[in-house]
């Protein structure tokens, strides 16, 4: 295709892994998967995810991958690339509209709650967790919730810091910072399920993730656990998309999907694991306890723990981290959209996107304090809304067209060739769960969730 010799390409062998593990690994698995797990039924909902990470995330995975690299440009560009290849229609080309809308909405609100990890950093290294109970640590949380400026200078902190390594390209920061960081995110992570099984009650924990009760499963699980397969794995809005289209094309995108999905998995139950246990031997705190979650139980722990302060702040240093490698790449397709489509210089279509990012996140500050019990969007606060539009409508809308479109619209051939790794069987299984089994169930749980929602 035309533009594969103008677009760049990833030099060293593991950096596709590397930038999406980065972009995968998030929010969402430290923050967002523990307290709608919590709200949800524990193992009934992890059970759900589970399933839907297999059946549908990662077939999709491979999908998007695909579609970008064989583009070889931005989502909404490289989705034309395919689709002209393919002679079908231009219709298509919304799925990579959607994917640049997503994403930005996404970042709106992903800011402002990695601008409490960056509060949380500077509260750890001064001491400020030593001594916390579950009250104190609720009011804390609270206090932290109701100042407003303070919220927005760690959001507009986090916003700068975004910008800076999208203007420096994504490959050089991101690639230094995603190699040295994770692996540190992951021993953390194992030292604080240790000290966690130590002091808190594991047992109690582990069997609220892992025992699935049947009266607990429900809708609104089902379709928040779709929404979060698709949101963790940072899928259907084209930001996989965008790194698929600087892999080579000699390297398997099945098997590098496989290690993507495992690690990000891996990830998101150890966090369960470190953060469930505290939880509930914990007085006044519990596990429905919503968005704080993380907030108020662990600076429980690294209160209580030796060297706790140090530990603390490493701990929300390093998700910061985690959320700045995914902030990159909800800001990378836009950006990409604005310089390859409209010639716009990095500096300026960065500036404009994270202006814009910046304002409509504005909306998620005030859904802590004065909107908090606001009811104007869909009987949501602005927060829960944008929540709700991008993780449950847009995300398995752009994923399942982009299924929809590599299992029934794209040339066997291009497919093939893509997949030309992967044995013949490997193939024709991911090619029937794609053109089958993902459409069919994603549809599915989108209507039952959408039901859910208005019905109920
Ligand atoms: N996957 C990220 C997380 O789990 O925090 C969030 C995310 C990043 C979603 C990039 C979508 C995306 F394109």
């Amino acid at each position: 295709m035309k533009s594969v010799q103008k677009h760049a390409i990833w030099r060293r062998k593991g950096t596709f892994i590397l930038a999406a593990t980065g972009s995968a690994v998030g929010l969402g698995n430290i923050w967002k998967f523990p307290y709608i797990a919590g709200e949800n039924g524990g193992g009934a909902f992890v059970l759900m995810y589970l399933l839907c990470i297999c059946l549908i995330g990662l077939p999709v995975m491979v999908a998007e991958v695909l579609l970008g690299r064989r583009g070889r440009a931005n989502p909404i560009m490289a989705v034309q690339a395919v689709t002209r290849e393919s002679g079908s229609s231009r219709g298509w080309n919304v799925i990579g509209l959607f994917g640049v809308l997503a994403g930005f909405l996404i970042l709106s609100y992903y800011s402002v709650i990695a601008g409490w990890t960056l509060e949380y950093v500077t509260t750890a290294a001064r001491g400020g967790f030593v001594g916390l109970d579950g009250e104190s640590a609720k009011r804390a949380f609270e206090a932290l919730n109701a100042n407003k400026s303070a919220l927005v200078q760690w959001q507009t902190a986090f916003l700068c810091m975004t910008v800076l390594v999208i203007v420096f390209g994504v490959t050089r920061g991101l690639e230094t910072a995603v190699r040295v960081l994770m692996p540190l995110l992951f021993v953390l992570l194992v030292v604080l399920m240790v000290y966690a099984a130590y002091v808190g009650d594991f047992a109690a924990g582990a069997s609220f993730l892992f025992s699935f009760k049947f009266s607990e499963l429900s809708l609104k699980g089902l379709s928040l656990a779709l929404g979060h397969a698709f949101f963790t794995l940072s899928l259907g809005m084209g930001a996989i998309m965008t790194y698929g289209s600087y892999m080579p094309s000699h390297h398997s995108i099945v098997k590098t999907v496989l290690i993507v999905g495992i690690l990000d998995t891996v990830v998101a139950l150890m966090a369960g694991l470190a953060i469930f246990p505290i939880v509930f031997a914990t007085q006044g705190v519990s596990p429905g306890d919503g968005s704080g979650l993380m907030f108020i139980s662990l600076p429980i722990v690294f209160g209580a723990m030796p060297f706790g302060t140090i530990f603390g702040t490493l701990f929300f240093l390093l998700v910061t981290l985690a959320a700045w490698s995914s902030a990159i790449s909800l800001l990378e397709p836009a950006v990409a959209y604005l310089i390859q489509r409209f010639r716009f210089h990095r500096l300026s279509a960065n500036l404009l996107i994270a202006s814009l990012a910046w304002l409509l996140g504005l909306g998620t500050v005030m859904s802590f304090n004065d909107w908090s019990d606001s009811t104007y969007f869909l009987g949501m606060n602005f927060f829960n809304f944008i929540d709700f539009i991008t993780a449950s409508v847009l995300l398995p809308l752009g994923g399942v067209l982009m299924a929809i479109y590599v299992g029934w619209f794209m040339q066997r051939r291009s497919l093939r060739s893509e997949l030309r790794q992967e044995s013949r069987k490997t193939f024709t299984r991911w090619f029937t769960i794609v053109r089958y089994v993902s459409p069919a169930l994603v549809l599915l749980v989108f209507l039952i969730g959408l039901y859910g929602k208005f019905a109920g």
